[in-house]
């Protein structure tokens, strides 16, 4: 049976990960705008990497006979100056989720719940992972000229990402 304070801030860590899919979605429709079809890409796969997050995390609380809360999810922003303001704001983000997930972490701890700790644990690697996706692509962008035909490198480069289902 899973510790109710453990239980209620997973509860809030799944409508994080929803609103970051809903973040990731936005800005998906953003790059749909500009016919950026490969930066729209990344973030569909994005999209579908956060709602594993939360299908994770639900499955986490009903394996230990809790019960998932869903709450409204906030609207996420709409517009953004560039591709490089959106990228920043990505990378300002997951160091965000960074932190939630480190508070999750101290959570379990304290209440010397090994088996939190363990699912966590994945979770703070993801985190790494998703930090470092971010930057890259924010270095990328800072680096690159200003002109078209460097866009559009950039946006057949990111058309090439799949996403792997970490649930799977
Ligand atoms: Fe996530
Ligand atoms: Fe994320």
């Amino acid at each position: 049976m899973i510790k109710e304070s453990l239980q209620t801030s997973i509860n809030g860590q799944i409508n994080a990960e929803l609103y970051s899919a809903y973040l990731y979605a936005s800005m998906e429709q953003y790059f749909a705008s500009l016919k950026l079809k490969g930066f729209a890409n990344w973030m569909h796969v994005q999209v579908q990497e956060e709602s594993a997050h939360a299908i994770r995390f639900a499955n986490y609380i009903n394996d230990n006979s809790g019960r998932v809360i869903f709450t409204a999810i906030d609207a996420p922003p709409v517009e953004w100056d560039s591709p490089l303001q959106v990228f920043e704001e990505v990378y300002k983000h997951e160091q965000k989720v960074t932190s939630l997930i480190n508070g999750l972490v101290q959570i379990a701890r304290q209440e010397n719940d090994d088996g939190g700790l363990k699912m966590l644990e994945w979770f703070v690697k993801e985190q790494v992972e998703e930090e470092e996706n971010a930057e890259e692509i924010v270095n990328m962008l800072k680096t690159m000229d200003g002109t078209e035909e460097a866009l559009a490198s950039m946006d057949r480069k990111l058309a090439g990402r799949v996403f792997v289902d970490p649930n799977a």
